[in-house]
């Protein structure tokens, strides 16, 4: 095998025809604001894509999303949050930004997401001890729904609203419903490395048209109706630029290609690597569809997890350990948690192979071989 000099990102962004013609509209428009047709144009896509009756606002990144929801669910000081553990840190940071805690809950096995058990176990304390949670953050990571029947019966039956963090998983299903459209609010990311990019951006997503008018309203410094600018409320500036939205655009014509470019990444690291001993992959469920935002493999133990990546990393290959657990990290380590050490685990010997709907066979190739060189000695 010959060996490029060529570096394999993990998931790098991926253009398709369309989107220069839109952000050029937007320069040739004088479209060059936080408004105008490409943002509208943007948040209708994404509207008829995820199809389930819902309204988008476009945001200026995944984060504002998640911080506007919590705002939108009426977070505020000394309240209590109930956050997946095993996710990004951005999906609790906005917990903090309220002056609320965050209240971590591990994952279960099948899903790698949320346990429902759990979940159900750290309510029931929480209101045992006199405080019952203001909200629940359920993530689908990697892609992979969350169960989410269960935590929204539980969310229900408790009366917590459920925000659904799927900043991961634009293109995956439940029960063939598309995630980002199930919670109280929803959420999307379009950061450079997602399924699609807008290069930085967000959407909050929700059945509810009061909140997304009301999202539109805080994302644009709260604005009252005045002919100057007066303001009651505390605002944000989170929108979208219209000039980032024709990029967005451009991309929803192809996300379906790329859903399926991920999915073959997948099942082409499966079909070479699924029959080695130690090496494990995450199977979706029955009801479940995965967009396979990144394609992780478990590998035996935490030393020959680094001893891959860092093999890959000679080779200008870059790949990346799974999230490391919030309840874990140093910045969150004085808030309270409900886990069972499934998380922990899958941080040790978990890792994200290079992803992108970009790459070729002979880069998956390079990834392969580098994998089975240690894995078969
Ligand atoms: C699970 C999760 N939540 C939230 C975010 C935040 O999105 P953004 O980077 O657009 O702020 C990301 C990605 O960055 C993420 O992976």
């Amino acid at each position: 095998m010959t060996i490029t000099t060529t570096k394999i990102w993990l998931s790098s962004p991926h253009m398709g025809q369309k989107e220069q013609h839109y952000v050029n509209e937007a320069f040739d428009t004088n479209w060059v604001a936080p408004l105008g047709p490409n943002v509208n144009g943007f948040e209708a896509s994404i509207e008829n894509y995820l199809d389930n009756k819902v309204h988008v606002a476009a945001l200026s990144s995944g984060t504002a999303a998640i911080h506007l929801g919590l705002v939108l669910l009426g977070v505020s000081t000394g309240d209590e949050v109930l956050c997946q553990s095993f996710t990004f840190s951005a999906s609790a940071n906005p917990i903090c930004y309220l002056g609320a805690k965050p209240v971590f809950i591990d994952s279960e096995k099948d899903t790698w997401n949320i346990s429902p058990v759990l979940l159900k176990k750290a309510i029931e304390d929480r209101i045992e001890k006199g405080k019952k949670p203001k909200a629940i953050i359920a993530v689908h990571l990697y892609g992979m729904p969350y169960k989410v029947d269960e935590v929204k019966a539980i969310g229900e039956q408790y009366g917590i609203p459920v925000l659904e963090d799927s900043a991961e998983a634009l293109g995956s299903t439940y029960k063939g419903v598309k995630c980002g459209s199930f919670g109280e609010i929803g959420v999307l990311s379009f950061n450079g490395n997602k399924i699609i990019t807008t290069s930085g951006g967000g959407a909050m997503v929700t059945q509810n048209n009061e909140y997304k008018e009301k999202a539109v309203f805080l994302a644009t410094q709260s604005r009252d109706n005045a002919p100057h600018y007066q303001h009651s409320e505390v605002g944000y500036n989170y929108r979208m630029s219209n000039v980032l939205a024709g990029i967005g655009r451009g991309q929803m014509e192809v996300l379906d290609d790329r859903v399926a470019a991920r999915r073959f990444n997948f099942e082409y690291y499966k079909q070479k690597l699924g029959h080695i001993s130690g090496i494990e992959f995450l199977e979706e469920m029955p009801e479940m569809y995965s967009n396979r935002w990144l394609t992780c493999i478990l590998t035996p133990s935490v030393q020959i997890r680094e001893k891959i990546r860092c093999q890959l990393q000679e080779v200008d290959i870059e790949s990346r350990p799974l999230w490391k657990p919030m309840h874990l990290q140093p910045v969150f380590q004085n808030c309270d948690s409900y886990v069972d050490g499934t998380s922990e685990e899958l941080f040790d010997r978990g890792l994200c192979l290079p992803s992108g709907s970009n790459l070729q066979t002979t880069d998956l190739d390079r990834v392969i071989a580098v994998i089975l060189k240690i894995m078969t000695k």
